[in-house]
């Protein structure tokens, strides 16, 4: 926006919503205090990974989740702490979650937003300490207020989101999140309980040297994935991938990079979940100025008809998604 306050590095995350607010008039603060709320999560499911070694919250529930994958005990902890959040909260009529078959209802009937929540990405690597996430989608409800959520509210397309972000909780617990005007980035000062504005305005670079896959899946990858892997190893591009597509994602943000998580012989639809996991940072990428893409066309225009549609992924750096699709072209 033209009138866009640059805020300083260092202002807390409180006074940079609020100054945010105030920039739009008919802001009434609803999306303000949602933002807070899932920040306060954010909070408590770091505590929680900090200490997962300590509290025996490691380790498998022992239980599937509707993706047919095996719970681990942080996924639960952390799906309960964000729901919890999200309805005391208030403002938000509904979640969905990658750890829920069905949409949870808050009770908060008069809330005018609904959250999509992939409540702990990276699940694998909770148990051996690496870095794992928390990715948010945020709508608009389209259902009357005052009634219970819909199906429609989560299935309005990702051009429709208002807001999306992720929690990453690294080395360092980073908040990244837009609401369609950039892309802001912010760092927990755990000894204080507080989010610090330390990335004002986050674009990634137009092409990277950083290409993140599971090459284990080599033999499954179509040939044109294949070609322009080949080409990138050919140019001494360097192999980077974590398992944590938070991770993987916010490097490649930084640095400039591409994310693949193209279409496997056990996941043909591709893998990652449309509603929480691509949309989110197909919106993100394309506030940062890079692309997020589908073998199909842009993420942000699949048609989503199902609360946990697969999509195939390629995210980053846009010249280098650019050239990936070019290899595509007839490939498909
Ligand atoms: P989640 O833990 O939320 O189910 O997501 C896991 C995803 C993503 O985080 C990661 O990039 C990818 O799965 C790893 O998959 P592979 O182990 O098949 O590489
Ligand atoms: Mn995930
Ligand atoms: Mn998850
Ligand atoms: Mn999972």
């Amino acid at each position: 926006k033209e009138n866009a306050i640059a805020q300083p590095v260092g202002t807390t995350l409180e006074r940079y919503i609020m100054r945010k607010q105030a920039e739009f008039p008919f802001a009434t603060g609803e999306l303000s205090q949602l933002l807070r709320d899932i920040a306060l999560a954010g909070k408590i499911v770091n505590r929680e990974v900090n200490r997962a070694g300590l509290t025996s919250i490691i380790g498998a529930m022992g239980q599937q989740n509707v993706q047919g994958e095996a719970q681990q005990k942080l996924d639960v902890e952390a799906n309960i702490r964000f729901i919890r959040a999200l309805t005391n909260g208030g403002e938000a009529c509904a979640v969905l979650s990658e750890e829920e078959d069905d949409i949870i209802h808050t009770g908060n009937c008069n809330g005018k937003y609904v959250v999509a929540i992939d409540p702990l990405d990276g699940s694998s690597n909770i148990d051996v300490n690496i870095s794992i996430g928390t990715i948010f989608s945020i709508y608009r409800r389209v259902s009357p207020v005052g009634e219970d959520a819909t199906r429609e509210d989560f299935l309005q397309g990702g051009r429709r989101q208002v807001a999306a972000g992720y929690i990453l909780y690294g080395s360092s617990t980073m908040l990244v999140y837009t609401t369609g005007h950039g892309v802001a980035g912010f760092t927990y000062e755990n000894s204080l309980g507080e989010f610090f504005l330390s990335h004002p305005s986050i674009s990634i670079p137009t092409s990277g040297t950083v290409f993140s896959c599971n090459e284990g899946y080599w033999f499954d990858y179509p040939q044109y994935v294949r070609d322009y892997l080949m080409q990138c190893k050919r140019q001494g591009q360097s192999g980077r991938y974590v398992g944590s597509l938070v991770a993987d994602y916010h490097r490649n943000l930084l640095t400039g990079g591409i994310y693949l998580y193209p279409p496997t012989s056990k996941n043909p639809s591709g893998k990652l979940r449309v509603l929480y996991e691509a949309f989110p940072l197909a919106f993100l990428i394309e506030q940062a100025g890079g692309t997020a893409e589908s073998e199909h066309g842009p993420i942000l225009d699949i048609v989503a008809t199902e609360f946990h549609q697969r999509t195939p992924l390629f995210v980053g750096s846009s010249s280098m998604v650019n050239l990936l699709l070019t290899k595509s072209v007839g490939a498909v």
